[in-house]
């Protein structure tokens, strides 16, 4: 019913506006004066995670873009990690080295092919599994050995948008776990504990760019195709944000690894082709300038989300900014403008936001 919905015109807008309050329920009673709570997890994932030599992530759609950014905080603090969608997974022959960890991630729990992977996986050597879920209840969260549940309440909208951040929390919780297990010292663990608590007040703050974004979209509506770059864990924030787009909007949008320009999508850019990018103030920045200088030689209009502090040399670009955001956190920060660039462009477009034509919520047949 509309009423569900409060003041928002869509349930997806509802649901990336409690991002700050499901984000910070995901954090309840799992952080505490700058320590990881890890009982919290339970007894038998710390036996899992005591013995875990390595870490192979499984998920389908969104959830997989999670995994992706997964990888780089967990090989970060040296545990080796792989990442695939569930569909090649289990038909495929998979190597698995002694003591790996099986993780899946599902906002349903009922995906088919990541709960066939998860029965797979258990014929396959794999030490144990862990699911990261939003539904207690679900077949996923029943298979697996642990379970680290997000608090994202239920997710209406079909793109799925707070379930994405509230994965990369658990995901930054379960990187903590085995960062600890790695040599992490109490003063890192604090850095880092202090950065996810302060993470609602950030995805405020770029929650407050929605007016300026919808202002953007508008150079979007009439686009059939847009390019999303971004280096490190940007990279799979822009899958996620070509994702969104191409789901509500119908735009055709492709995500590259910025660094990849010249080896091909070079060749579509011109003054048709928007390009988007999220510009942290990361040790990437001047690489991912660069990238962005060879768009702009080439006529392709840029828009940018980026770090108040950074200078951009650049002759023509459009940029919002946000403020000094915490390193570990920032994927999750950048993903809120892309989800609300997608959803302004949608409205303009008048697609259905929350049904978009040929995708279901949850995909329980293969
Ligand atoms: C469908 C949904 C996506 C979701 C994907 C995986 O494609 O439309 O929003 O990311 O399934 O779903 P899961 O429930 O396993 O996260």
């Amino acid at each position: 019913s509309t009423a569900d919905k409060g003041p928002y015109r869509h349930y997806m807008l509802k649901e990336i506006f409690e991002q700050p309050a499901v984000i910070a329920e995901t954090l309840e009673g799992r952080i505490y004066k700058g320590r990881l709570l890890e009982e919290s997890f339970g007894h038998e994932a710390k036996r899992l995670l005591d013995a875990a030599k390595g870490v192979h992530i499984i998920a389908c759609g969104t959830s997989y873009h999670a995994g992706l950014v997964a990888r780089y905080w967990l090989e970060e603090v040296g545990v080796p990690c792989s990442v695939e969608v569930a569909s090649e997974f289990r038909y495929r022959q998979v190597v698995v080295p002694k003591d790996t960890l099986f993780v899946t991630i599902s906002q349903s729990g009922e995906t088919a092919d990541t709960l066939a992977a998860l029965r797979e996986s258990k014929k396959m050597g794999y030490l144990g599994s862990l699911c990261v879920c939003n539904v207690p209840e679900s077949s996923l969260v029943r298979e697996s050995d642990v379970a680290v549940m997000t608090r994202a309440g239920p997710e209406i909208g079909v793109a799925s948008t707070k379930a994405f951040t509230t994965q990369l929390v658990a995901l930054r919780l379960l990187a903590l776990a085995l960062a600890r297990r790695h040599g992490m010292d109490r003063e890192k663990e604090k850095t880092l504990v202090e950065e996810l608590e302060s993470l609602p007040r950030q995805v405020e703050v770029a929650l407050s760019l929605s007016e300026a974004i919808e202002e953007m979209a508008n150079a979007f509506a009439e686009k059939t195709h847009a390019l999303f770059l971004g280096r490190g864990t940007f990279y799979p924030v822009a899958m996620e944000g070509a994702l969104k787009l191409k789901e509500i909007s119908y735009i055709h949008a492709e995500a590259y690894p910025a660094g990849e320009l010249k080896h091909g999508p070079l060749a579509l850019v011109d003054a048709d082709m928007p390009v988007i990018c999220a510009l942290p103030n990361d040790p990437l920045l001047e690489k991912v300038l660069s990238n962005l200088q060879e768009v702009r030689a080439r006529g392709g209009e840029l828009f940018l989300f980026s770090d108040e502090r950074i200078r951009i040399n650049l002759d023509h670009y459009h940029s919002l900014t946000l403020a000094d955001i915490c390193p570990s956190t920032a994927p999750i920060v950048y993903t809120i403008p892309l989800q609300l660039l997608a959803y302004h462009t949608a409205v303009l477009k008048g697609t259905d936001v929350d049904q978009p034509r040929n995708l279901a919520k949850s995909v329980t047949v293969e």
